[in-house]
């Protein structure tokens, strides 16, 4: 069982086939989830509900303060358990349209997925005639991947299925994103203050290998010329070895500072 602010998002019981077979009779519910014809039959309501309890993920919405149930979420795996990606389903009973119930359940849903489950992708299909619908996806974050023109027949006319997508990475940005607004300008500014010390820090770094490369690479050179064959009271590397020894001691002891 799942908690949102208002909402308890559990699983399907025997007795909730009552509700759903009242939601399926409902005309503006159907229309934004079927592409079938719309006419009165229990028999498809009931092959459709079972349909549903096969999916990666099916649960009742139920209302806190009335303790009823008020529609339902759903995930499909239709693509392969591989690709990590699911279709999302969702209704809820007309009288509950328009107060915020779908935003909350999305929500849920998106955090679940991607936590949760840890899909890599949401996918779904709308009707562009369902634009209340197309307008709570893009708040949540879904973004346009594509139009069937004209796919499908809607009210006596044809309408484009819209195809929309969500990805587990622009969710995650979303989410830093939001907790950075949220943190305000004060913790902005020790973020970026954090940054720009890292940056410094970095970039003095970088500088001293630099400089320890100028200092030891003329050395190494004046080692191997000093040690010739020509001249044996010169030790062959000597000179070189030890200043070069001397100078990775004190890299060393740098480094470990
Ligand atoms: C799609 C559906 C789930 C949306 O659920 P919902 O609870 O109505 O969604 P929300 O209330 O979060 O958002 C809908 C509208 O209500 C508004 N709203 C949100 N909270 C509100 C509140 N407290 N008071 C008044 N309006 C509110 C939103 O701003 C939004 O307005 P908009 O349409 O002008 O953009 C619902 O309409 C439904 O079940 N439709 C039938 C099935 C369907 O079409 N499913 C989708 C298939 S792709």
């Amino acid at each position: 069982m799942f908690e949102t602010n208002r909402l308890i998002l559990r699983r399907y019981r025997p007795t909730d086939e009552e509700f759903f077979l009242g939601l399926f009779d409902e005309y503006p519910v159907l229309l934004g989830i079927t592409l079938d014809y719309i006419t009165p039959n229990q028999d498809a309501y009931k092959t459709r509900l079972e349909y549903m309890k096969r999916c990666l993920l099916f649960v009742v919405v139920e209302d806190k303060a009335t303790k009823t149930a008020i529609g339902f979420t759903l995930l499909n795996q239709t693509s392969g358990t591989l690709n990590r990606d699911a279709e999302v389903g969702i209704a809820l009973t007309q009288g509950r349209w328009g107060q915020g119930y779908g935003t909350e359940i999305l929500n849920w849903l998106i955090g679940y997925s991607f936590e949760g489950l840890s899909l890599n992708r949401l996918s779904l299909t709308v009707w562009s005639s369902n634009t209340s619908a197309i307008r709570l996806y893009e708040r949540i974050g879904f973004k346009h991947e594509g139009r069937i023109r004209e796919g499908a027949w809607k009210e006596g006319r044809f309408v484009d299925k819209v195809l929309m997508g969500l990805l587990a990475r622009e969710y995650r940005e979303r989410q830093v994103k939001e907790a950075r607004e949220s943190d305000g300008p004060e913790n902005t500014f020790l973020y970026e203050k954090n940054r720009l010390l890292k940056t410094v820090v970095f970039v003095k770094r970088k500088l001293r290998n630099v400089d320890y490369a100028v200092r030891i690479v003329p050395h190494l050179h004046c080692g191997r010329l000093m040690g010739s064959d020509d001249d044996p009271s010169v030790p062959r590397t000597y000179s070189g070895n030890r200043i070069v020894a001397h100078h990775f001691a004190s890299w060393d002891t740098d480094a470990a500072h």
